[in-house]
């Protein structure tokens, strides 16, 4: 939730903190502002909604609507619009600063509830990203000394705060110190303060914050792609670490005060990662990556004889006896990251034949678990920051599980809390629909539950190495789902109105239906939900009538029939109907409406890419409806609250 940048160099602060803040929209747009030291004073400027306002705000300049434009006009429009926010340094003038883009927790969005906020004398500037459990307790303290708040924000008494101390020693590094250690909850913080016109001071608990290292000028972030056309070098900063931040250099600390001496990690993300490419929105080219997110994240871990596959190896463990000789699985994460779980559960009893739990974190945590010495505990989690998950991770830790995490960001909170991490090689995803991790956390699910059938004996070494060359040709199939792009948009542009949408399926499509529906709700706000097909008879039949589409995720050829018949019991009922399936002609002819065809892939890996005609008709029912998939009301990429 909500996404902080900050700026110390030779440059004109606000161009770069506007830049900095559009590369982290997704964590949060319900407001955004920013805090620049001018010749004497701080100036803050901040905007309800989205960060084109607060451009126009400073500019005085509308910013142009890309929406419904063709692609030479967006290419125009989005010209316009990064001239205008370089612009911003007319108005705004100073070479050092913070800002924030904001997805709402305590107090409604608006300009007064943006961030930054200041002290009563507006000469302290803070953003912060996180919760202030105890701000309520601090905020009568605080009243109490007469100290007059101006919005509804947990976030201000920080300001306030700070200035308390700020006024026993004059000194910003004492003052945040000192604040710190009375705040409980989450945070990561950026600190302007007037009288000390060369620095930022920032630090972190429970949520995500790099410090980028240029040349001459200095960077905080909460995510790598906010800084990358900046600079590669970054501190991934640790819990209660704090960083001062000069044009020309950066001091870390511990929480005691003490200096830290760490080198910067070097980010070798590709800088086009960030970019929408000429795609209309990211969540578009995102889906389009799949193919080759998947052969990233696949192939390091195949070992080639000959060349064809004959084994799998991760660099990062071995499959030792604890493999063999484990239990359980235990599964934890949240959102689509639960829901690539929820498909690994099938894959896991299909080829290692061991039993698996599959828990949201969010339930997790608040339970006393039972984990037993031979689980094999995994938390999954794209961004590598959700607080549940993170949680969950730490909970099982403490239990005395060994813990594996799958995530996608290098230097993510899970990656280091982790006994063992498996990177998916995804690339950053910046839309808030998670599209080409959820397929890439899957592939690595596979992986593991495949190699873990091979070490425990249950897949035969035939079975084992035809699987592999399937797995192999994997993303080659997602390629050609892709394909089926025309297709899906028509049925999306005849579909967008219907009022509800269920997707059914049986066994591994009954748990990427879940997936499925998640995505439409997401980006399109059309009411969907899953149902296994055989369950539907039990109630949910009941909601069917004509304004009802029904999607089958039907992939598995021994229950087509028992599919067909369910397609059938919703169509008698005016249901539309499409069916996602290898089976173009046979089975489905005479019930769906629509049929999107997706490739034989071979032992059930069909699920690895079966949602991609999903994923794109959530796309397309929003941009039918006008909305932009990128940045869906009311939702963040990153869940760093509980
Ligand atoms: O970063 P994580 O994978 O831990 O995020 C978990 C969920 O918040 C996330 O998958 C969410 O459900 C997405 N909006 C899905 O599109």
């Amino acid at each position: 939730m909500c996404g902080i940048v900050g700026y110390v160099g030779e440059k004109n602060a606000t161009p770069v903190l506007i830049n900095a803040l559009k590369k982290l929209e997704y964590r949060g747009y319900d407001s955004a502002g920013i805090a620049v030291l001018g010749d004497e004073d701080i100036i803050v400027k901040k905007a309800k909604g989205a960060i084109k306002y607060l451009v126009e705000k400073i500019t005085g300049e509308i910013v142009k609507d890309s929406k419904n434009l063709s692609k030479e006009e967006t290419e125009k429009a989005e010209a316009e619009y990064a001239a205008q926010i370089e612009r911003t340094e007319n108005f705004v003038k100073g070479n050092i600063g913070i800002g924030h883009t904001r997805w709402a927790t305590h107090g409604e969005p608006s300009d007064l509830n943006a961030h930054p906020h200041t002290n009563v004398s507006g000469t302290i500037a803070v953003v912060h990203n996180g919760i202030i459990e105890n701000y309520a307790k601090i905020k009568s303290w605080l009243q109490s000394q007469g100290v007059v708040f101006r919005s509804q924000t947990d976030t201000e008494v920080v300001a306030h705060l700070i200035n308390y101390y700020y006024e026993q020693k004059k000194d910003i590094f004492f003052a945040v110190q000192q604040a710190l250690k009375k705040l409980e909850g989450s945070y990561a913080l950026g600190v302007l303060c007037r009288d000390f016109p060369d620095r930022i001071v920032a630090a972190r608990k429970d949520c995500p914050l790099i410090v980028g290292v240029g040349k001459g000028e200095n960077f905080i972030a909460s995510d790598v792609p906010a800084i990358l056309e900046y600079t590669r070098e970054v501190h991934y900063l640790e819990q209660k670490e704090i960083a001062v931040l000069y044009a020309d250099h950066v001091d870390l600390y511990n929480d005691e005060g003490e200096r830290i001496i760490r080198e910067p990690s070097h980010v070798d993300w590709d800088l086009s990662a960030a970019k929408k490419d000429g795609y209309a929105h990211f969540m578009l080219k995102e889906i389009h990556e799949q193919p080759k997110a998947l052969t990233d994240t696949l192939r390091p871990r195949l070992v080639f004889e000959e060349n064809r596959p004959s084994d799998i190896r991760f660099e990062e463990f071995d499959f030792d006896e604890s493999w063999k000789n484990a239990g359980r699985i235990v599964i934890t994460a949240c959102g689509t990251a639960s829901y690539a779980g929820m498909v690994a559960r099938y894959a896991f009893e299909k080829f290692a034949r061991i039993p698996v739990v599959v828990d949201a974190a969010s339930e997790f945590r608040y339970r006393n678990p039972i984990l037993k010495q031979d689980d094999i505990f995994i938390v999954i989690s794209q961004s590598g920051e959700t607080a549940d998950t993170l949680e969950a991770l730490r909970i099982a830790k403490r239990c005395g599980a060994k813990v594996i995490a799958i995530t996608n960001t290098v230097g993510s909170s899970v990656s280091r809390e982790a006994d063992k991490v498996i990177y998916t090689w995804a690339g950053p995803e910046i839309a808030v629909a998670s599209t080409k991790a959820y397929t890439t956390q899957l592939m690595c699910l596979y992986l593991l539950a495949i190699k873990m059938g091979e070490v425990r004996g249950t897949i035969e070494k035939q079975e084992y190495l035809t699987l592999l060359q399937q797995l192999e040709e994997i993303p080659q199939k997602a390629e050609k789902i892709i394909q089926e792009l025309p297709v899906v948009q028509k049925f999306a542009s005849e579909q967008f109105n219907k009022e509800k949408i269920f997707y059914i399926g049986r066994l591994f499509d009954s748990a990427s239906s879940m997936e499925c529906a998640l995505k439409l709700k997401e980006v399109s706000y059309m009411h969907s939900e899953a149902f296994s097909a055989g369950e539907l008879k039990h109630g949910p039949i009941a909601l069917v009538d004509k304004n009802t589409l029904v999607v089958a995720l039907a992939t598995e050829p021994a229950l087509y029939e028992k599919i067909a018949s369910n397609i059938l019991e919703v169509k008698a009922r005016g249901a539309s109907t499409m069916v996602i399936t290898q089976d173009g002609k046979g089975a489905f002819k005479n019930c769906a409406d629509t049929i999107i065809q997706i490739p034989e892939c071979g032992g059930d890996l069909e699920s690895i890419v079966s949602v991609i005609p999903a994923q794109l008709f959530a796309y397309y029912c929003a941009v039918q409806k006008g909305l932009n998939p990128d940045m869906p009301r009311n939702l963040a990429k990153s869940v760093t609250v509980e």
